[in-house]
């Protein structure tokens, strides 16, 4: 089979390397890819938001099935233009897509069918969003409506800041018209967990659990990132707390989408906290994590491709979905300055034998090298019998990957060995 996959980042690099073993799947084309992913796959320069140029190379090509990886794309009806053509794909339509696309949406969802979240309170009204601020318990968590490149949420820790984000995203448009609809929600506290699962609408299958670490500092400190590393499983998601999300979370969810007419079939993600008083919802995605994918998908035995044709087809409850009995750790290779500013154009120097493990993010050719071209330049996977081990494995083989100004954490999989020894 043809098979199309949108993205050009870390995540989809991930997934690429896990269909090519399929053997189902003959070629694969990436939109627009990165000059990393086309050492494993045909790379197209075709924007990931270019949804009309998307539709024609699938016609001019003869693709006979579609990922589509990021959110934008998704929330933009990708997936619903590519089956308008006939072409089957893995990812929910646009209608499914916005309990990504608008947290107002999702949190009403979770409020009307009883899934548990923090309690919120929506504006499109920046008078009254401060009225309420200035009752409100602090601290307080201010989102924007809509897809804000993960930057739309702001912690904060006094009355003053809370003010400072309500402005900046209603007045002063911080996040342009993400920023018209507002939450403003309670401050959770507790171990966040990702989860994400494959849905058909009819079967709901989580898969392996991961831990993100966001901050760009050690201990968790300085600004939010898409991600500077993960780990797999995660140890704060025990088997009891696993039941529970099934029963309280990821069931719910699925049918209320149903009931909604809004049925969700891809990859649901739902991003947790573990409080006090149970699992709550931090987030919906409605895709793959960046970078929880590099570290769930090299634990998966299963085919991927397979499952994901179960999902198009809505047989995923005739699948078994296998994992590897072993730990996963990723560290992200970054740009010194991300997520601010910082310098590119580095040549990149990979040795040959850690490739297999090696995900590209923001990389370009440049003269026939390969270059620093982003924030988050790319990210190692190691899967060992044990974390511990695998954390250790993933930091020596980023060690032995070379470009000028490259910044990693030093500490990640630390609070998931730290849970680990209680
Ligand atoms: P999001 O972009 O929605 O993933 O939010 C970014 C990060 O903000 C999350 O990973 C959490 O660490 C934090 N966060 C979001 N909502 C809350 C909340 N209600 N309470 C505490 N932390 C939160
Ligand atoms: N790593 C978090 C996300 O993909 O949104």
């Amino acid at each position: 089979m043809k098979v199309m996959v949108v993205g050009g980042g870390g995540r989809e690099h991930a997934i690429v390397k896990k269909i090519i073993g399929s053997p189902k799947v003959d070629m694969v084309y990436v939109l627009p890819g990165n000059s990393g992913i086309a050492r494993d796959a045909v790379t197209v320069s075709i924007a990931a938001t270019d949804i009309p140029a998307i539709v024609n190379f699938a016609k001019d090509n003869d693709i006979d099935y579609a990922i589509v990886a990021p959110d934008d794309p998704l929330v933009l009806g990708c997936v619903d233009a590519l089956n308008e053509i006939g072409i089957p794909c893995f990812g929910p339509d646009a209608k499914a897509a916005i309990i990504e696309g608008s947290k107002v949406f999702s949190k009403d969802l979770m409020k009307k069918y009883g899934i548990p979240t923090a309690a919120y309170e929506t504006f499109n009204d920046m008078e009254k969003a401060l009225e309420y601020l200035e009752t409100a318990p602090i601290p307080t968590v201010i989102k924007a409506d809509g897809l804000a490149l993960g930057k739309g949420v702001i912690i904060a820790m006094t009355r003053e800041e809370a003010v400072d984000a309500v402005r900046s995203m209603m007045e002063d448009k911080k996040f342009g018209k993400s920023g018209d609809n507002i939450v403003i929600e309670e401050f959770l506290e507790g171990p966040e967990v990702s989860v994400l699962s494959f849905t058909d609408g009819k079967t709901i299958v989580p898969m392996i659990s991961s831990m993100d670490h966001k901050r760009v500092g050690d201990g968790d400190t300085g600004l939010n990132t898409g991600g500077m590393g993960t780990v797999a499983p995660n140890p704060y998601y025990t088997a009891e707390v696993a039941e529970r999300c099934m029963k309280e979370i990821f069931v719910p969810t699925m049918e209320a989408m149903n009931a909604e007419g809004r049925t969700f079939k891809g990859c649901l993600y739902f991003g947790l906290m573990i409080t006090a008083d149970g699992p709550k919802v931090i987030e919906y995605n409605c895709r793959f994590g960046d970078p929880e994918t590099q570290v769930v998908l090299p634990l998966l035995k299963t085919d991927l491709f397979e499952i994901m044709q179960a999902v198009t087809a809505g047989t995923l409850s005739e699948v078994e979905v296998e994992w590897l009995d072993a730990s996963a750790c990723c560290v992200i290779g970054a740009s010194n300055g991300y997520p601010v500013s910082y310098e590119k154009g580095f040549e990149i120097s990979i040795p040959e034998d850690l490739w297999n493990n090696t995900y590209i993010a923001g990389a370009k050719s440049h003269e026939g090298k390969l270059v620093t071209s982003g924030g988050r330049v790319l990210g190692v996977t190691a899967v060992e019998p044990t974390l511990a081990e695998a954390v250790e494995k993933a930091y020596e083989m980023i060690g032995r990957i070379e470009f000028d100004n490259k910044y990693t954490r030093s500490d990640i999989g630390a609070r998931a060995l730290k849970a680990l020894e209680k």
